[in-house]
């Protein structure tokens, strides 16, 4: 423990816990050889820091935005294109920007970083494009939390959530008795957003009657209540949100092209993960962590054949996904997860239980009952050397490194071998 005697971390500004966070975690990534023990100490400590920052109000953190514009004046001469992503990263840091539990360092994540903070403290609309699941809600929460408007309300909409008749209803409200159903006036969510932000995620589903609307609050900043001839003004920032091809729906003539237009001012697109493969390892860890927390159990363990697997997986669904597998791993695994603890969707033929003739050649019958004999031999022979991977590479007569490789296929820990140890290697 004594490389990390941070002891107990006082209480700092919003832009000191992120910078305290930041350290412990890259602690935790970077330094080889953490035993377990220490590895669960540190992370809860960012949890504790995690908390701490979670109540700093809003206000508190805006409060500390106008001591950085001086850093921001003196960073920005020197975000030439050929910066590292950690000193992007850490600049953003420096300036205060407020990542909202956004994770992850790809120069495209970090171009969407840099775009969503020059465009935070204007009211000018902005457009999240990306799969589903690659964090287009996360990221209208940071171009919120990054303007003036942060501690206003940020109200979300899901435009594809809610059935066509009652959606001018919920974005502008409605008068007394203007349908069936309308027993009393009441606000939409444009009013509740009032000086703060409206959130409309899957803007792509919204009928062609409340686009020529949402056209009006753009241009003239005013809405009208369903069945009231009154108009009211309102200061409502927008930020929209789609996984569809916007413009391919205009040119199709199932989304105004000019609504299009006037909501993609600035346009922040969001990577799909498998074109961020290098942040799959952060994340993991993340979410291990963030589900420890919520299942309330200790980080689990992946097996390497495991981690091998979640590095490589093409991730249809992004982030959303790998968040679930996580949980999933976490709910269903003891100490150590495996590959047959993914859901079975997704297992790699290999881990696939059934065996049925028909389904595999005999070829792939061959290889996993080949491969089922190799795991055994090997663990049987870390039983007898008590976990000495330099021993069994003895009395086998293999290459230690080859044998090393073997265990790592496997997902064999030798630790797990040792007298007393159960200790596998976590990631
Ligand atoms: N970079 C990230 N770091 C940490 N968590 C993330 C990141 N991106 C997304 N998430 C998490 O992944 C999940 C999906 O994110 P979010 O709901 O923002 O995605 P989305 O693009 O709006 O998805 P959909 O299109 O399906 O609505 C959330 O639980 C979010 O907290
Ligand atoms: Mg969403």
């Amino acid at each position: 423990m004594k490389a990390f005697s941070l002891k107990k971390l006082s209480s700092a500004s919003y832009g000191g816990l992120i910078e305290k966070i930041e350290v412990l975690r890259s602690s935790i990534r970077f330094t080889p050889g953490l035993s377990a023990d220490v590895k669960q100490a540190l992370n809860k400590q960012v949890n504790e820091l995690r908390e701490e920052l979670m109540m700093l109000s809003r206000k508190e953190r805006a409060e500390a935005t106008p001591l950085l514009s001086k850093a921001r004046a003196q960073t920005k001469k020197t975000e030439p294109s050929s910066v590292s992503t950690s000193q992007r990263r850490e600049s953003l840091l420096e300036r205060n920007f407020a990542f909202e539990g956004v994770f992850g360092d790809s120069p495209k994540l970090l171009d969407a970083f840099e775009i969503a903070e020059k465009a935070a403290p204007t009211n000018l609309p902005v457009l999240i494009e990306g799969e589903s699941g690659t964090g287009k809600e996360l990221m209208a929460k940071v171009v919120h939390a990054n303007g003036k408007r942060a501690d206003k309300p940020f109200i979300s909409v899901n435009c594809g959530a809610i059935p066509e008749n009652l959606l001018e209803s919920e974005l502008f409200g409605h008068k007394k008795g203007s349908f069936t159903g309308a027993s009393s006036d009441r606000s939409g969510k444009f009013e509740s957003a009032n000086h703060g932000t409206i959130f409309l995620d899957e803007i792509g589903e919204m009928p062609l009657a409340g686009q020529v609307k949402l056209l009006r609050v753009l241009q003239a900043n005013e809405i009208q209540r369903v069945g009231s001839d009154e108009i009211t003004k309102v200061d409502t920032r927008i930020v929209a949100a789609t996984n569809r091809d916007l413009l391919q729906m205009s040119q199709d003539g199932t989304f105004r092209e000019d609504l299009y237009y006037r909501l993609g001012v600035i346009h922040v697109t969001l990577p799909p993960l498998r074109e961020r493969k290098d942040e799959i390892g952060v994340l993991i860890e993340y979410f291990c962590d963030e589900a420890s927390e919520s299942l309330e159990r200790p980080p689990v363990n992946i097996s390497p054949s495991l981690y091998h697997f979640l590095q490589n997986y093409r991730y249809p669904g992004n982030i959303r996904e790998l968040r679930n597998i996580i949980y999933r791993l976490s709910c269903l695994a003891d100490e150590t997860a495996e590959v047959e603890h993914l859901p079975e969707a997704i297992k790699p033929l290999d881990n696939k239980t059934v065996v049925k003739s028909g389904e595999m050649t005999l070829g792939d019958i061959k290889k996993a009952a080949s491969d089922e004999a190799e795991k055994h031999y090997l663990r049987e022979g870390l039983k007898t050397v008590k976990g000495k991977v330099s021993a069994l590479a003895k009395i086998t007569g293999m290459n230690r490194s080859y044998l090393q490789t073997l265990l790592k296929k496997h997902g064999i820990h030798s630790k797990e071998f040792k007298v007393g140890g159960k200790d596998a290697t976590s990631i």
